[in-house]
């Protein structure tokens, strides 16, 4: 398991993400990046070692920055120009990724899944090049019902014809049902847990429901950071506020 102490907890609480401002949060922040980098230097390695190619991010409730690490870890992993990577909002009650990404919900899963798109129709590409998303579609009753039909175990084995990576928001395991329908079709989640958020029993609870052995890691958000002074003191000149660090990291 890996654990990932991760960016930089600005505020007591996590702020709100305006609509189409997914790649804002951490934007000016040279250590945001690094740990990003880093994330994806641990995904990459392990996707390319034990052929794994469509990664879930889910946690154990609700607003513990899944949608956040989607959409931020996809652009990182497309950025090298290394693989080509597919982001899917199956998150389809929500929609924040879709949201967070500035795009139309639909055409999007839900349509593709009753029957009413095809999949080119419903694969946009983004401003980031190497980098295409699927949108949620429109809400639908039963989400769960919809992920658990034999199309969506159909409409991965396509997708994954087509690109190196395919990474999923998904909903939280406890409050809905929809992620433990679609464990075994994925090769593996990463776990987010947001520290001091989550009750620790909350979390146990989760990775039981979901399985704990198709979690590839855990990534903890929300953890605590030092003040400047403290990096600059032990990362020395390592440690650089530098604007460029701030533009889509490479
Ligand atoms: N480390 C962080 N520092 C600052 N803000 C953060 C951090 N992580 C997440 N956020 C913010 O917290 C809010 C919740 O994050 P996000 O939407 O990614 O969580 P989520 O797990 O997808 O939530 P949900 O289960 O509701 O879909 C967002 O407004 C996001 O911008
Ligand atoms: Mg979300």
């Amino acid at each position: 398991m890996i654990k990932f102490p991760f960016f930089r907890k600005e505020h007591n609480h996590f702020p709100e993400r305006p609509p189409g401002s997914l790649f804002s949060i951490g934007k000016e922040d040279p250590l945001f990046h690094e740990k990003f980098k880093g994330l994806r230097a641990i995904v990459e390695q392990k996707a390319d070692l034990l052929q794994k190619k469509i990664l879930g991010i889910t946690s154990s409730i609700a607003g513990e920055g899944k949608t956040t690490i989607c959409g931020q870890l996809g652009r990182s992993l497309a950025s090298t120009g290394r693989k080509k990577v597919l982001l899917v909002d199956v998150d389809v009650r929500k929609a924040d990724l879709t949201r967070g990404m500035g795009a139309q919900r639909v055409p999007g899963l839900t349509e593709f899944l009753q029957g009413g798109s095809t999949l080119p129709k419903i694969i946009h590409s983004t401003r980031v090049p190497n980098l295409d998303m699927i949108t949620s579609g429109i809400e639908v009753d039963s989400p769960a019902d919809l992920l658990a039909g034999d199309k969506f175990k159909t409409f991965l084995q396509e997708i994954k014809t087509s690109y190196d990576m395919i990474v999923l928001d998904t909903p939280p395991v406890l409050p809905v049902a929809d992620t433990p329908t679609i464990s075994d079709l994925t090769d593996g989640f990463l776990f987010v847990y947001r520290a001091g958020f989550t009750p620790y029993t909350m979390l146990r609870q989760a990775l039981e429901d979901l399985g704990e052995n198709c979690v590839l890691g855990v990534v903890i958000n929300g953890v605590e950071v030092e003040s400047e002074s403290y990096y600059r003191k032990y990362y020395g000149s390592y440690y650089r506020r530098d604007p460029v660090m701030g533009k889509p990291n490479k």
